[in-house]
């Protein structure tokens, strides 16, 4: 499995996958696929390019209760592997490993569900924190559910730990977080 960078030859094995039941929006899911169906049928290209945005110049968040915030620097990579098999976000502030409060972690992830346990998000992780390191950040922050074992494991797997348990912001439906840090060794 590689992480490739979204381009539109590969739009539609990605498209294909929301149509099963695959979303990148961990928060929003099904409304968020639905979404990016219609972006996609609209304009093709303009969605690709709307997923590295390294500049911060896509248009606002839409947080699940319907508030907005400002978008941080961000890039999506697609886990291929012969076809779609999942994403990952990443989002940073620059100048900082520190995030804004609204931001529930560094790193997001999803893997296609007829693709888990294979390894594929643990392995995409492995493959991105370089690319956190190079961008100068000390540290990656990643929130998960209480239940969600399979997401813990595979930060675990990456080096990160436990940080603290937490109440989300009201604009994120509220409910119990767990925090991990995962630091990243300086380049030598
Ligand atoms: C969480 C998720 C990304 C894991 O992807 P994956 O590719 O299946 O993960 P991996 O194959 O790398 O497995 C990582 C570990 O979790 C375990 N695991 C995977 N699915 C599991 C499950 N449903 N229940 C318990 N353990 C599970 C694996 O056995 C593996 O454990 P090991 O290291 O002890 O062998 C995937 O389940 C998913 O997309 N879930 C929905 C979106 C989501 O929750 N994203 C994370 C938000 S924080």
């Amino acid at each position: 499995m590689e992480l490739v960078v979204p381009s539109l030859d590969r739009l539609p094995a990605y498209a294909d996958a929301l149509s099963r039941g695959f979303w990148s929006d961990n928060l929003r899911r099904e409304a968020s696929a639905r979404e990016e169906l219609a972006k996609i049928a609209a304009d093709p290209a303009a969605f690709v390019a709307s997923l590295d945005d390294p500049e911060a110049r896509g248009t606002p968040i839409v947080l699940p209760d319907g508030s907005t915030v400002k978008r941080l620097p961000s890039y999506r990579r697609w886990m291929w592997d012969d076809g779609f098999c999942g994403n990952v976000n990443f989002r940073w502030q620059p100048g900082t490993s520190a995030l804004p409060p609204h931001v529930l972690g560094h790193l997001g992830y999803s893997v296609v569900p007829w693709q888990r346990r294979r390894g594929y998000a643990t392995r995409a992780l492995a493959l991105i924190l370089p690319e956190a390191r190079r961008l100068g950040l000390t540290w990656v922050d990643l929130t998960t559910d209480p239940d969600n074992i399979a997401s813990q494991k595979v930060i675990t797997a990456n080096g990160g730990h436990l940080v603290q348990r937490f109440t989300h912001l009201p604009a994120h439906g509220g409910g119990e977080g767990l925090l991990f840090r995962i630091p990243l060794a300086r380049a030598a």
